[in-house]
């Protein structure tokens, strides 16, 4: 072997050994560089003759070349090598099953609004929605409440920031402000028609929401929900409401097997009022009567403050309790559960 085989074999040698790119570049220094082997070699011709120049420069050329080309070899080597294992690490099977989501479902209250609502849709009731925030005029005063009715005092009631000290802003403790509210636009909308003598369409709606009171246990939450019903007309009277009401209970619970009673009771709103309960013949609840609705006869004084004259209009009004309602339609026994955000107990809602 020449001493030249000798440097171009440690080289490869060399080269093969480097197992990191810059690895490769320190041993490419060793041979190549401005103090390697074959530069030095070069260096050394400066005392050879002219023909010992030509054939020991063209060996060494030669040698070059092949330390270049091992060179070359190995780089593209290690360049491979790495993009294989980037592949490898940045692999996808697509062949494995997804993480499945977990799915998520309305809350049961929510389904019990979506339940109410479409009931009475199908009976030709609107769906109405008011501020959470009330002033002291919807919340009580426009509803014959009177200023030292008890409701009103600090702790029955959320008061809140804005308003004046006369006409405070509070969190409605009912949605029964709706019946206003959505009466008034009512009215607005039909009042050259009202003025004219002529037949304004009913007002049939209901209005679900939250509302808000200084009560906490096992069946009153601060939170709560309820869904105001109002019907007004000429001609609308109390049967309308217990048809309606009966109807609509047989529709929710979805059995013919419950009876109604129409318990007399007392709301500044109404007269005559009646709670209503229910009675289910079959099931677990079987003889009990269960209390799922305020209601009445729109009070005149009521009337007047949506703007329609008590001597030509009257109708009904009630109140029920959606959180109520289904607590019993799930045989729920605390009402908390339904505001806990316990998953557990929510999921078992889904259908
Ligand atoms: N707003 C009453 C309550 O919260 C319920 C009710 C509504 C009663 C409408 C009569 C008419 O208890």
């Amino acid at each position: 072997m020449t001493d030249l085989d000798t440097i171009v074999a440690n080289a490869k040698a060399a080269f093969t050994q480097a197992a990191m790119p810059a690895d490769l570049e320190n041993a490419k220094a060793l041979f190549l560089g401005k103090t390697g082997r074959i530069t030095e070699l070069m260096k050394g011709m400066g005392q050879l003759s002219v023909d010992e120049k030509k054939s020991r420069g063209a060996a060494i050329n030669l040698s070059k070349q092949a330390i270049e080309a091992a060179l070359n070899d190995r780089r593209l080597a290690l360049a491979d090598a790495e993009l294989q294992m980037q592949l490898k690490a940045e692999a996808l099977d697509v062949s494995l099953p997804g993480v499945p989501h977990a799915q998520g479902g309305l809350h049961p209250v929510s389904l019990t609004l979506e339940r109410i609502e479409a009931i009475f849709g199908s009976m030709g009731f609107d769906v109405a929605q008011g501020p959470e925030i009330e002033t002291d005029w919807f919340n009580f005063t426009a509803l014959n409440t009177p200023e030292d009715h008890p409701a009103r005092s600090m702790h029955d009631t959320f008061y809140v920031e804005g308003g004046t000290e006369a006409a405070p802003n509070l969190l409605r403790t009912h949605t029964s402000p709706m019946q206003i509210r959505h009466a008034v636009q009512h009215v607005k909308k039909h009042r050259a028609l009202i003025d004219a003598g002529g037949t304004m369409p009913e007002i049939r709606v209901i209005a679900p929401g939250r509302t808000y009171r200084v009560d906490s246990d096992a069946t009153h939450s601060p939170m709560f929900h309820q869904c105001e019903g109002l019907w007004i007309g000429e001609n609308v009277s109390f049967k309308d409401l217990k048809f309606v009401f009966t109807d609509f209970c047989r529709a929710f619970f979805e059995s013919d097997d419950l009876v109604l009673r129409f318990r007399p009771s007392f709301f500044p709103f109404t007269e005559p009022s009646a709670e209503i309960d229910i009675q289910f013949q079959t099931g677990p609840l079987a003889g009990k009567w269960l209390e799922v609705a305020g209601s009445g006869q729109v009070h005149p004084n009521v009337v007047r403050n949506m703007g329609l004259d008590p001597e030509k209009f009257i109708g009904f009004a009630f109140g029920m309790g959606p959180d109520r309602l289904t607590m019993l339609r799930y045989g729920v026994n605390d009402l908390r559960l339904f505001f806990d955000g316990d998953i557990r107990f929510l999921s078992q809602f889904q259908n």
